[in-house]
């Protein structure tokens, strides 16, 4: 796909990953990039400096998603792309997590997605077109040795992601899943910007991935991958998964130091 002249909605929109996408959609002449974010204030100045909108959601409800879909078709026509990107970091830990917060991560990381595209697919299916971004990470397709709930809902994003695109691809229904590694956003730095993380080391920046989402899309392929190493990685695992969690562990212990 290419984003000229088109209808994009991000979650997510007003930091990090989804505002540089936002302006690069933007740079790339989307007709509109509607800015889906719970911040509203800080989507509204993102909105500001694309000439887009701003709309206040909480993705994790599935009314807002709604909301969010209803509104932009009413304003600006079909939904060309919907790019399913807001997400949080959630606790550190495992099975000890509370069950509050596995259900907040559980809400904000999974549902979302699967509102987005209760509320979005129809239309699409209709016109028979339209493109899903999904944004899971490469704890997704590997782990993130911090967080058992970050990893669990990652994964479940790109398993909603590969069925979706399984099901209605050969309805004209594109489906796309990012899956960076460290990416400089408040997410991995804090909001003071003085978090430590072993991602830090590799981290880049979230232009450099609104770039690679750009060449992504153009090819449609369905793994966009800002970090390409996770190719191997992910093939790794595939191939000798034994081997892989042994690996897994000594950098699990590295980290817990
Ligand atoms: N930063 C990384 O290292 C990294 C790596 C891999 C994947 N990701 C994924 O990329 C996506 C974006 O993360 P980021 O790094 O840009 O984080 P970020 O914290 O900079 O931005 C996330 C945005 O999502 C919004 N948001 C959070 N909860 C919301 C909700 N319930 N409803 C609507 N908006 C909500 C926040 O207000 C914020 O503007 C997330 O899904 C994240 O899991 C991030």
């Amino acid at each position: 796909m290419q984003i000229k002249d088109k209808v994009v909605v991000v979650t997510g929109g007003a930091n990090g990953i989804g505002k540089a996408l936002c302006q690069r959609f933007a740079v790339e002449g989307a007709r509109t990039v509607v800015v889906a974010d719970l911040d509203g204030d800080a989507a509204t100045n993102v909105a500001k400096e694309i000439d887009g909108l701003a709309l206040k959601v909480d993705v994790s409800k599935e009314a807002d998603n709604l909301h969010l879909v209803s509104e932009t078709i009413k304003a600006f026509g079909p939904i060309d792309l919907f790019c399913a990107n807001a997400g949080i970091a959630g606790e550190r830990g495992g099975a000890e997590v509370s069950n509050e917060a596995w259900q907040e991560i559980w809400d904000v990381n999974v549902m979302s997605h699967i509102y987005a595209a209760r509320a979005v697919l129809p239309g699409m299916l209709e016109q028979g077109s339209g493109y899903l971004l999904h944004t899971s990470s490469a704890a997704g397709l590997l782990t993130q040795v911090e967080g058992a709930p970050y990893s669990v809902t990652k994964h479940a994003v790109v398993a909603f992601a590969e069925w979706l695109s399984i099901t209605h691809g050969d309805a004209g229904i594109k489906v796309s899943c990012l899956c960076p590694q460290g990416v400089r956003t408040q997410m991995l730095l804090g909001v003071e910007g003085d978090r430590t993380s072993f991602l830090m080391k590799d981290a880049i920046e979230p232009e450099t991935v609104a770039d690679v989402v750009i060449s992504g899309l153009a090819e449609e392929r369905f793994l966009i991958l800002p970090h390409p190493e996770v190719a191997d990685y992910f093939s790794r695992k595939a191939t000798d998964y034994d081997r892989w969690l042994r690996g897994m562990r000594r950098l699990s212990a590295q980290v817990r130091g």
